[in-house]
């Protein structure tokens, strides 16, 4: 990839297919601060909840993607799992669009919290998930997610449990 922001070009957003599970996985193992799972999990995630999963394209390669579902016991939210953007498109608002298009699409029009979990440590993320609060104009709340010695013992920092919402008022 060269050049992400022509005067009219930008990435296209769109749900991702089985053809996407591969490139989601290679992004995010090029994404050090992500977890890394198996290649199997992406396929899962595209085949059997591409209806809350995103992926942003340009110029024919992933350069930033959501992946994320509607957990069994709140039916009202939409789980945000991982959301990552390739280094080199950082910072042009990408992710940002990546949330507000979910919050937007079919099954994000019925969720009405959107949550996710963050690492304290992780500005970026933090500063996301305020800014999308900030855009829906919905009120962000902190909870208690993970701990560190929920980790099966790994250096791993603890989750907070960030909850945007509600995204609609009622009426
Ligand atoms: C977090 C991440 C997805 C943000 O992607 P991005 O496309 O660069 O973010 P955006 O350009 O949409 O910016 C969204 C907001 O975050 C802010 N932001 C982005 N990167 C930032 C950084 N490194 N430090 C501080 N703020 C940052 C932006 O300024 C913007 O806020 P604003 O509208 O108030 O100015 C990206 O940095 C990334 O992939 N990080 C590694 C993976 C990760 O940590 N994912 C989150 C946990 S699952």
């Amino acid at each position: 990839m060269t050049e992400l922001d022509g005067p009219t070009t930008g990435p296209a957003f769109r749900k991702p297919t089985i053809s996407d599970g591969a490139p989601l996985w290679r992004l995010v193992r090029e994404i050090d601060v992500l977890d890394d799972n198996s290649c199997y999990v992406y396929l899962l995630l595209c085949r059997d909840f591409a209806d809350t999963c995103l992926v942003a394209e340009f110029q024919g390669a992933l350069v930033g993607f959501v992946t994320g579902y509607v957990p069994p016991t709140r039916p009202d939210s939409i789980f945000v799992w991982q959301v990552g953007v390739a280094p080199q498109a950082r910072r042009r608002g990408i992710a940002q669009q990546l949330l507000l298009q979910l919050v937007a699409s079919e099954a994000g029009r019925r969720a009405q919290y959107l949550e996710a979990t963050v690492s304290p440590s992780n500005a970026a993320s933090r500063r996301l998930f305020q800014a999308a609060a900030d855009a829906l104009g919905a009120p962000l709340n902190v909870h208690r997610g993970f701990d560190r010695d929920h980790f099966a013992g790994q250096d791993h920092e603890e989750e907070e449990l960030i909850r945007i919402g509600p995204l609609r008022k009622a009426g």
